[in-house]
């Protein structure tokens, strides 16, 4: 298999069956010899630099109703809410201040968020942060949309394809909800100038190699500037309550697989990685991520916005605790720095 690896990390592409004899053969071994060779394509492009953003939860409200999603509008059981404007600027004030410049604004498809109610949000993040880059996360609109956020000043958007699997697609989701549309969304977002993070979740429900096999190969082609990998983790009154959750060692392996495909690419160690291990994010790090997206939503709201159990919302999750991300980051040789953290060309 570190034939395989090689190949990838020159020729950053395999076969279809490629992948899957890939993936099938994950061993510890295997791991370890990956993730240095993750680390040194990763180094090439960005050094040990750490980009860090400011991720702001402004509404858990959702009109979708995915099957693995705590905030799916069927979940009756969760507690909604959604920030206002001013609530949102002060976030961004406070990130600021302490070093962050580039905030993320995600949150549900919220009907009460519309498309001219954000357009006015970026634009006026923009006015009062002119040097900022501000990545929506807000889930599936019409290209015209995406092309008035993007002219309110919108420099990246975060939409992961969850899989790009058609069938496991229609596992994961409501009837209404479509594998092409959810694609169709990403290229319209990179041919409007976006930098576009795609991305799925290690280990949900109907997931193998034959699956990932198949995300590997749409991300080759689609070729995004992020990508955001975390483990499946259930969450209590959802249909996959009872699913077991994605493993540690399976996250960190496709984390390393994604960085030698895709060499430049920014890719956070999620929260999600940070709530199934307690050094889940320095081992991302160790694997080839290169981004960190500590959260800078006001602590009133942290533990509504419940994607999955258990998510980490106090303490050394917390965009404020800055100091302890940086020792943290220390530790493993990595420095956190001021900075938009672009996305550098090959
Ligand atoms: N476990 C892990 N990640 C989840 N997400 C949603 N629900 C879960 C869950 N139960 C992820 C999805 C989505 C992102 C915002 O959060 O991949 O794209």
């Amino acid at each position: 298999m570190k034939t395989l690896i090689d190949r990838l990390g020159r020729e950053h592409a395999l076969s279809r069956a490629e992948w899957i004899a890939l993936l099938r053969s994950r061993d510890a071994e295997t791991a370890r010899y990956l993730f240095g060779k993750a680390r040194e394509a990763r180094r090439r492009y960005y050094g040990d630099d750490v980009y860090i953003r400011g991720l702001i939860e402004f509404t858990n409200c959702c009109r979708n109703d995915c099957y693995y999603c705590g905030i799916r509008r069927s979940n009756t059981r969760a507690s909604r809410y959604r920030l206002t404007e001013e609530e949102i600027l002060a976030c961004c004030r406070e990130g600021w201040a302490i070093g962050y410049r580039t905030f993320v604004l995600q949150g549900g498809e919220d009907p009460a968020w519309g498309p001219d109610r954000i357009a006015a949000l970026v634009a006026s993040i923009k006015q009062a942060f002119p040097a900022c880059a501000v990545t929506l996360s807000v889930g599936e609109h019409d290209r015209e949309t995406y092309r008035r956020w993007f002219e309110a000043g919108a420099d990246r958007y975060l939409l992961r394809q969850e899989t790009a699997d058609n069938a496991h697609y229609r596992l994961l989701h409501p009837p209404e909800l479509s594998p092409e549309n959810r694609k169709r969304c990403l290229w319209d977002l990179k041919e409007i100038g976006y930098q576009v993070g795609c991305g799925l979740m290690a280990g949900s429900p109907g997931q193998g190699p034959e699956q990932l096999a198949e995300d590997f190969l749409f991300m080759r082609e689609l070729e995004p500037d992020m990508v955001g990998i975390g483990p499946f983790v259930p969450a209590r009154h959802t249909p996959f309550a009872d699913q077991p959750a994605g493993s540690l060692d399976l996250t960190l392996f496709l984390l390393g697989l994604v960085r030698l495909m895709l060499p430049n690419v920014l890719l956070p160690a999620t929260t999600a990685l940070g709530t199934v291990h307690p050094r889940g994010r320095e081992l991302g790090m160790l694997a080839g991520a290169n981004v960190c997206m500590p959260n800078l939503s006001p602590p009133g709201v942290r533990d509504k916005y419940a994607l999955y159990d258990h998510k980490l919302c106090t303490g050394e999750e917390a965009a404020q605790n800055l100091q302890s991300l940086r020792e943290r980051m220390a530790s493993i040789g990595c420095r956190v720095v001021v900075a938009r953290g672009d996305h550098k060309p090959r």
